[in-house]
C-alpha cells in the first residue's frame, strides 16, 4: 500500500511542494545554475533554502543582510529577490573562482557587496548586533566560531544554517556534528530557534527582544 506521504509518481509531498509553481525564483537563478553545474560546484543551496530566505530577506525592509560563503550565488541571489531597494547584502567567500559567478549575474546590483575575504576575518571586524538576517553557509560562522557569528544577529534578526538533513556531499565524521550544532543552538539563552525538515534541513534562529 502506498505511504500517505507518497504520491502516485512516488514522490513525496515535501519533494512536489518543493518543485511547486508556487515559488518565485529571481530573474538570474537558472543562468546561475547553469553556470555552477559547468564549474561542478556541488555545494550550492537548492530551492527550498533559497524561497525561505527570500522570505526572511522581505520581512525586514531596510534591513542590512549577510551570507558567509558565497559559492556561485544561488542564494544570494534568492535573498537579493526578497529585498527592498533600502536593504543592503554583503556576501562573503574565500573562494574567488566560484565567486565569480555570483559577480557576472548578481554583481551590477547595487544593494549587493561580494567580498573575497576569510570569513572568520570579516566577522571578527563587524560591530555586535548589526545584520537582520544572517545565512551562514560555510564552516566559518557555523561550526567554528558560530557563537561570533551570532553575536552579530541584531535583536529580532535571524540566523538561519541549512544542509541539517543527510547530504551525499558530506565529508566523514560530519553527521555527529549536526546533532551537537543543534543541541547548542536550541540552548541558547538569547535566541529562539525552529528546526525544519525542509530541502536539505534548514535551522532559523531569531534574536529574543531585548529584555525591560
Ligand atoms: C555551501 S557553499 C555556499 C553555497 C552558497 N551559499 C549557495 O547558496 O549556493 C560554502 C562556501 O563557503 C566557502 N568557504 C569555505 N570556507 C570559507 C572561509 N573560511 N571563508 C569564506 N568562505 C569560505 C566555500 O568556498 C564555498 O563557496
Amino acid at each position: 500500500m502506498m505511504s500517505s506521504h507518497a504520491s502516485s509518481r512516488g514522490r513525496s509531498k515535501l519533494e512536489r511542494m518543493q518543485e511547486s509553481p508556487f515559488f518565485t525564483p529571481p530573474l538570474e537563478l537558472e543562468a546561475i545554475k547553469a553556470r555552477t553545474a559547468e564549474l561542478g560546484f556541488n555545494m550550492a543551496s537548492e530551492r527550498g533554502i533559497g524561497n525561505l530566505l527570500q522570505v526572511l530577506a522581505a520581512s525586514k525592509p531596510g534591513g542590512r543582510f549577510l551570507e558567509l560563503g558565497t559559492g556561485t550565488g544561488m542564494a544570494t541571489s534568492w535573498i537579493l529577490s526578497g529585498m527592498d531597494d533600502k536593504s543592503t547584502l554583503i556576501s562573503v567567500d574565500n573562494d574567488e573562482a566560484v565567486q565569480a559567478v555570483a559577480h557576472e549575474f548578481l554583481g551590477k546590483d547595487p544593494r549587493l557587496k561580494l567580498l573575497p575575504l576569510d570569513a572568520g576575518q570579516f566577522i571578527w571586524r563587524q560591530p555586535k548586533k548589526s545584520f537582520d538576517l544572517i545565512f551562514a553557509d560555510a564552516l566559518i560562522g557555523k561550526y567554528v566560531a558560530g557563537d561570533d557569528a551570532l553575536a552579530l544577529v541584531a535583536p529580532g534578526g535571524f540566523y538561519a544554517i541549512d544542509d541539517l538533513l543527510p547530504q551525499p556531499n558530506w565529508p566523514e565524521g560530519h553527521a555527529e556534528k549536526v546533532p551537537n550544532l543543534l543541541y547548542h543552538l536550541s540552548s541558547h539563552p538569547k535566541f529562539h530557534m525552529m528546526p525544519m525538515a525542509w530541502s536539505t534541513g534548514i535551522a532559523v534562529l531569531v534574536r529574543k527582544p531585548p529584555v525591560k
